[in-house]
C-alpha cells in the first residue's frame, strides 16, 4: 500500500493504490483547503483550483496530469516556478508513495515569478 506524507501536518497514511488524494486526504483530517474555501470549493471538478498542493517527492508515483488540471493550474500564479511540482489534488491518483505539501504559499517575488 503506498504511503502519503504530510509535511505540513507531520502525518503519513497508507491508501490503496489508485486511490484519490484529496479524498485520501480528507478521509484523513488534513486540511487541504486554505481559509473559506473549506467550505467554499469545487468538491472535486478541477475548477477552482483551491486544492492545489506540491508533490515534494515520488511525482513519478501518481497519476498523469490531465487536460482539465493542466488547463485549471494554467491559469493560476502558483503555478508559475512549481510546474514540476504542482498538482490539483482532486485530480491526483497515488500509485506509490509521495511526499506532500499542503496548501504552498503564493511567492510573488520569488527567483522565478518575475523573469
Ligand atoms: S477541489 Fe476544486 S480544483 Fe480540486
Amino acid at each position: 500500500m503506498p504511503t502519503i506524507t504530510f509535511t505540513n501536518e507531520k502525518k503519513e497514511i497508507q491508501v490503496p493504490a489508485g486511490a484519490n488524494l484529496r479524498k485520501e486526504a480528507l478521509r484523513a483530517g488534513v486540511p487541504l483547503y486554505p481559509g473559506i474555501h473549506s467550505v467554499a470549493n469545487c468538491h472535486g471538478l478541477a475548477s477552482c483550483g483551491s486544492c492545489r498542493v506540491l508533490i515534494t517527492k515520488g511525482m513519478e508515483n501518481t497519476s498523469r496530469k490531465g487536460l482539465l488540471e493542466s488547463a485549471r493550474l494554467g491559469v493560476s500564479l502558483a503555478y508559475i516556478g512549481n510546474e514540476g511540482t504542482m498538482r490539483l489534488a482532486c485530480q491526483t491518483n497515488v500509485n506509490g508513495d509521495i511526499t506532500v505539501t499542503t496548501r504552498p504559499s503564493l511567492n510573488l517575488f520569488g527567483e522565478n515569478f518575475f523573469s
